[in-house]
């Protein structure tokens, strides 16, 4: 009997055809969006889940989940998994690293420009017909802060921290690098995080979110940070403290922020952030070009081919289950 595998969204790219024929397959067709309670229901009996970021796998869906064998996610990261409670049950959990380091590092560094060079907030003015005759052009209109020249901290030096660094150099920027493990990178001056928050004119986050790093960038580290410096997280949105953040920003003691992630998603209502002209707002797009998303599905899809097979998934976060 084939195993039941259940697919939360309907997935661009060709592998989930291949799919289709190895397992039995149920793909979420609505009707709106999969609600938690439908996503415990569909999961009662099946052996597989392929699932996006948006998916909550927590310790008590597992817990129903009573058949659960592999979970694939169509993302980097699995912070919306309970990696703990899968670990127990030896439920294999994959990821889709790689594909998407390129993409998400352009998108950081389309924060940072524009944060830098007020984007979108000129974008507005010309929108909202602000830009008339007694403006046109002035020596201090729409000013920023330069770019080239100036010094990048970025926070985790992983694939795509990697990736921003080198878009950082061709910009004639002075890089500077914190990783937990002290990893060395040709070209990033290793520093600490306290070194890195108080020297840097920019700060992009390229960590994971777990318990580690929660609000790591908390009220008291941007305190430190160098005054008028700009803020780019296009990690997750719970690394960062937004409450801290938009009072800095408030204070001026930040000059801006890029922001493509969130600590609720979408993002709340009453979000401080949401008020702030000096702040450039994105809706987690930071692996979103067509061909990125095309290649992560097939990734995801690949981990439940292997799974379906018996062997170890190629992108598994949890290989000690095996
Ligand atoms: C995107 O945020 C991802 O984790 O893939």
């Amino acid at each position: 009997m084939s195993k039941k595998v259940f697919v939360t969204h309907q997935l661009p790219g060709e592998r989930i055809h291949q799919l289709a024929e190895l397992c039995d397959l149920n793909l979420w067709m609505g009707p709106g969006l999969l609600s938690a309670e439908s996503l415990r229901e569909e999961l009662r009996d099946c052996h597989g889940l392929l699932c996006l970021l948006t998916d909550r796998v927590d310790a008590a869906l597992l817990a129903e989940a009573g058949q659960l064998e592999f979970i694939s996610s169509m993302s980097v990261g699995v912070d919306h998994i309970d990696l703990a409670a899968a670990g127990r049950r030896g439920i294999a959990v994959g990821n889709t690293p790689g594909v998407l380091v390129d993409t998400t590092a352009d998108t950081a560094f389309a924060l940072l420009l524009a944060a830098a060079r007020r984007v979108s907030e000129a974008d507005r003015f010309v929108r909202q017909g602000n830009w008339r005759q007694e403006n046109a052009w002035a020596p201090d209109f729409f000013t920023g802060k330069d770019v080239s020249g100036a010094t990048l901290g970025i926070v985790g030096l992983g694939a795509i921290g990697r990736a921003v660094a080198k878009r950082a150099q061709g910009f004639g920027m002075e890089v500077l690098g914190w990783s937990r493990s002290g990893r060395e990178v040709a070209g990033v001056a290793g520093v600490s995080l306290d070194e890195l928050l108080l020297r840097s004119d920019f700060v992009s986050v390229h960590t994971a979110l777990n318990a580690q790093t929660r609000h790591m960038i908390n009220a008291e580290r941007i305190a430190t940070m160098k005054p008028g410096a700009v803020l780019v997280n296009a990690a997750r949105g719970g690394i960062v403290d937004e409450v801290a953040l938009a009072a800095a920003l408030v204070r001026g003691d930040l000059y801006a922020a890029g922001i493509d992630v969130f600590e609720r998603e979408p993002i709340a209502a009453d979000n401080p952030l949401l008020h702030l002209p000096n702040v450039v707002l994105t809706p987690h797009i930071g692996s979103a070009t067509a061909h990125t998303r095309a290649r992560m599905a097939d990734l995801a899809v690949d981990n439940i081919i292997a799974a379906l097979d018996g062997q170890p998934m190629p992108n598994c976060v949890n290989p000690d289950v095996y």
